[in-house]
């Protein structure tokens, strides 16, 4: 079920001060999100979520959840940026990207980031970039090995993510002697599932994996970094993970793996499961049009939220003030770009829309407003987050015609 715990009346409240569309986030749903995680993991000594910051990068919500004790999963130079002005310390950030640039490698080592490698051929970019440090990350791909389909990651052998596990042995030998001393592996198999074995089946294959290369490689392992993946209940009749069930799957699991011993860390690094049901993009219907269906118009478009265009994912669609007025109309709710798949909901029953409602989209606080772009002119919108105080603060403003100017050279 999505996410109705904020009153209709905060979303009109925060749309008679800023102009629509915006993203609103609820700081405190967010933070709570964190510590039900911390909680939940707090059996595992060296727990430490680092929040994907790819997912919402915006430095108000990072800094409340680096207050909550996570660290920072960056994939790019900008990210690293954005996580040493929030003031990351050693250990405080764990980089992931694939075709890795060398310069993006030296900086995130100068920022005492854990290096998370992609592919065997990055030892020698590190070597060459950074040279080797003690702790060193590789990242899997179990290919068949664990073969769960879904509609984002798709089969693990046909991602372009990570080592096959037949590459590690020789990569491992060769950080050895380039001066690692302790290893971890990180392995992202499957986006956005709500399957609570999931997490706990990955980690088995990882821990098992672990200990293989722990005895021929002849070094330590770490920590075990479970990535992302866990999802969120986008739809009416879907239910949220159990964090607890999960927490103690992979804890059955880590006491199979290794018995009494304590020192191997478990690390995660979800995105949407912290901000995705906390986060919705406010929208208001401006235009109605009946032809072969009817068309509601939003002031939204999917420059402000990529993911029902891209993946065909669903967001529920609720109307400020109708929340319990049943389908009264069956509409797709379209943006104004000039493609036919800028749609938010298709054939979709709701109560009638008239112009002016305000209409949240919601589950919208991961991979939203970072995915936005700006085809077509349409600009991305501003983020404002709605604190535990009940404040308004605007945390990025809109972009303006200014801004879609501002790279161009002019001859
Ligand atoms: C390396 C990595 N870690 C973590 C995440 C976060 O995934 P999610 O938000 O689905 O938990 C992603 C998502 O793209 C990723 O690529």
């Amino acid at each position: 079920m999505p996410n109705f715990s904020l009153d209709d009346r905060v979303f009109e409240a925060a749309a008679e001060r800023f102009p629509t569309p915006f993203y609103l986030y609820d700081e405190r749903g967010i933070r709570q999100a964190a510590r039900e995680l911390n909680a939940a993991f707090a059996w595992n000594e060296g727990f430490r979520e680092y929040y994907a910051v790819k997912a919402l990068p915006n430095p108000a919500v990072l800094r409340a959840l680096m207050e909550e004790g996570c660290g920072l999963d960056c994939s790019s130079l900008p990210e690293l940026l954005l996580a040493q002005r929030l003031g990351a310390k050693d250990g405080d950030i764990m980089f992931s990207a694939n075709a890795m640039p060398g310069n993006e490698l030296a900086f995130a080592r100068k920022l005492g980031a854990v290096i998370n490698l992609d592919d065997s051929s990055d030892v020698d970019l590190l070597a060459k970039n950074s040279g080797v440090p003690e702790l060193v990350s590789v990242r899997v791909n179990p290919g068949s090995d664990l073969n769960r389909h879904n509609g984002i990651m798709g089969n693990p052998e046909d991602a372009k993510f990570g080592w096959m596990p037949s590459q590690i042995p020789e990569g491992l030998e060769k950080l050895k002697r380039m001066g690692a001393r302790r290893f971890a592996l990180h392995a992202m198999t499957v986006s956005n599932t709500l399957h609570e074995e999931y997490f706990a089946s990955s980690a088995a294959w990882l821990f098992k994996l672990g200990l293989e290369l722990e005895s021929e490689c002849g070094i330590p392992l770490a920590f075990v970094n479970l990535s992302g993946g866990l999802g969120i209940p986008y739809r009416p009749e879907e239910s949220p993970v159990d964090l607890q069930r999960v927490s103690g799957l992979v804890r059955e699991e880590y006491q199979k793996a290794f018995g009494p011993r304590r020192d191997v860390a478990i690390k995660t690094e979800l995105g949407r499961l912290i901000t995705g049901p906390f986060g919705w993009l406010v929208t208001r219907a401006i235009h109605r049009k009946e032809t072969y269906r009817t068309y509601i118009g939003l002031d939204a478009s999917a420059s402000n939220l990529m993911r029902p265009a891209m993946y065909g994912a669903y967001h529920h669609v609720s109307v400020c003030g109708k929340r319990a007025s049943p389908g009264e109309e069956v509409v797709d709710l379209t943006g104004a770009l000039c493609e036919n798949n800028d749609k938010f909901a298709i054939q979709r029953s709701l109560p009638r829309i008239e112009p002016d409602d305000i209409l949240l989209i919601h589950d919208a606080g991961a991979h939203g407003h970072a995915m936005g772009y700006q085809y077509n002119g349409r600009l991305r919108c501003a983020e404002v987050l709605y604190t535990p105080e009940g404040d308004y603060r605007l945390i990025r403003r809109a972009e303006t015609p200014e801004d879609y100017f501002r790279t161009l050279v002019e001859t």
